[in-house]
């Protein structure tokens, strides 16, 4: 049976490139992994003072992650690194102190750019906290997107055949990886 992916975008913007990178991997990977994006942005910002009473967008979130077989993140890179909203989200998910909920599903990571560096320090950032929550990221294939806005067709939603074959190619094996936990 399909396994269930959470599938994270890092941009809160309506018309971001990664929101759309995400839902063409969703299409790519129907009848291989079940991936729905869980909304990130009406995520108050962590506190610990907040842990004994935690917001109900807290708690809504993390079990969406919990009940999740993995985790893809699709995201830009805001200032060299990973964008306020995401880190959030990953930071929401670690605590309280010992019910992280994102220990040992498997992950990966895509980002994009409209400039030609594809997010690469971002994408790294983002792998150093996901070391740290304990999420085994798929290695390889890499996923640095450049040039988001050139990537798509006329219609504005479906990528061009060069980043359709490379996104399935990362969709399949990123199905390989989530079937091995
Ligand atoms: C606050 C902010 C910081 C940015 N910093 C970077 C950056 O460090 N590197 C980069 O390649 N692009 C940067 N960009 C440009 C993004 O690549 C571009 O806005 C992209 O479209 C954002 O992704 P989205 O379309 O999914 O919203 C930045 C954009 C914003 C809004």
């Amino acid at each position: 049976m399909a396994k269930n992916i959470a599938v994270l975008v890092g941009s809160l913007r309506k018309d971001s490139y990664n929101r759309k990178i995400a839902n063409e991997m969703i299409r790519l990977a129907e009848g291989k992994l079940n991936m729905e994006i869980i909304e990130i942005g009406n995520l108050p910002l962590y506190s610990e003072d907040l842990d004994e009473n935690p917001p109900l967008q807290w708690t809504a979130f993390r079990q969406k992650i919990q009940s999740a077989d993995g985790i893809l993140v699709v995201s830009p890179e805001y200032n060299r690194t990973i964008p306020g909203a995401l880190k959030n989200a990953i930071d929401v998910g670690s605590r309280p102190y010992g019910s992280s909920v994102w220990p040992g599903k498997p992950g990966a990571v895509v980002t994009s750019s409209v400039s030609s560096l594809g997010g690469l320090a971002a994408n790294h950032h983002i792998r150093q906290a996901f070391v740290f929550v304990d999420v085994p990221l798929m290695q390889q294939p890499e996923a640095y997107i450049g040039n988001s806005s050139k990537i798509f067709g006329e219609d504005g939603k479906t990528v061009v055949p060069d980043t359709e074959k490379f996104l399935q190619t990362f969709v399949d094996a990123f199905q390989k990886w989530v079937e091995k936990f």
